[in-house]
């Protein structure tokens, strides 16, 4: 059984006593680490106050990386730099960036290099345009990311990376794919990474469904067979909602 992995992206969200206090709260109610992987996704300059609260229950993780180790790159953030700070995590080719940052699928190639060069955690994020889904092209879309995204990495690699699958026009919007159209879909992921990667590793990675994932539709979601977990945004702000959240993914470790 793959472990469940909920992670929060708190995106441009939180300033550092909001950060404390979500926290403190959400820690007291989250599982433990040995159930579920629970992970929050913040910004930088919150590093350092949440990563002493890193322990038996949650994770930390950075939403972007470099892919270069060190240089003359303004405000930019490298691996070495998360891992001085024991971030477990790092978000990798979040629609946003690719959308707002012209992140291509070459670049979220580095970034995963660059990730597990400095024994990061890459949760990597692909999905499709609404026109896509209405035109029937998803599944071709997601052959074109997974190959591109995912070059040059070995089984071994795959390994340690967690794919999130988040169609584009699902997230922020409310519009959450139903559970069996988002379970349907990564199944089709799986079969890709099978192909590409052997059974074996399609068998144990870990894939999440994100966009507009909430309290209301998180039991449905991790009902299915190829759905290890969810990648949060807005609902994942709310310390009560998130440990719900979480606490909704044991359930599926103890079936
Ligand atoms: P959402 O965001 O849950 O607010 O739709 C998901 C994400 O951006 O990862």
């Amino acid at each position: 059984m793959r472990k469940p992995i909920i992670a929060g992206n708190w995106k441009m969200f939180k300033t550092r006593d909001e950060a404390l206090f979500f926290i403190l709260k959400a820690a007291e109610s989250v599982p433990n680490i040995k159930e579920v992987d629970t992970v929050i996704c913040a910004q930088a300059p919150l590093m350092r106050c949440l990563i002493k609260r890193q322990g038996e229950n949650l994770r930390i993780g950075a939403q972007n990386l470099h892919w270069a180790d060190e240089g003359a790159y303004t405000g930019e953030i490298s691996g070495p730099m998360l891992k001085s700070y024991n971030v477990a995590y790092v978000i990798i080719g979040h629609s946003e960036r690719r959308a707002m940052c012209f992140e291509t699928d070459e670049i979220v190639n580095k970034k995963i290099h660059a990730a597990l060069r400095n024994d990061l955690l890459p949760i990597v994020c692909l999905g499709e345009h609404l026109e896509e889904r209405l035109n029937g092209t998803t599944n071709a879309v997601l052959f074109d990311q997974l190959t591109k995204d995912f070059a040059n990495l070995t089984a071994e690699d795959m390994k340690k990376i967690v794919i999130a699958y988040e169609p584009i026009w699902a997230i922020g919007t409310g519009k959450t794919a139903t559970a069996e159209v988002a379970d349907e879909t990564c199944g089709y992921i799986r079969t890709v990474i099978g192909q590409l990667f052997g059974s074996t590793t399609a068998e144990a990675i870990r894939i999440q469904y994100g966009g507009s994932v909430n309290p209301k539709n998180i039991d449905d979601l991790m009902s299915k067979p190829n759905i290890d977990g969810a990648l949060i945004g807005g609902a994942s702000l709310d310390p009560d909602q998130f440990a719900y959240m979480t606490n909704a993914a044991r359930k599926r470790v103890s079936k």
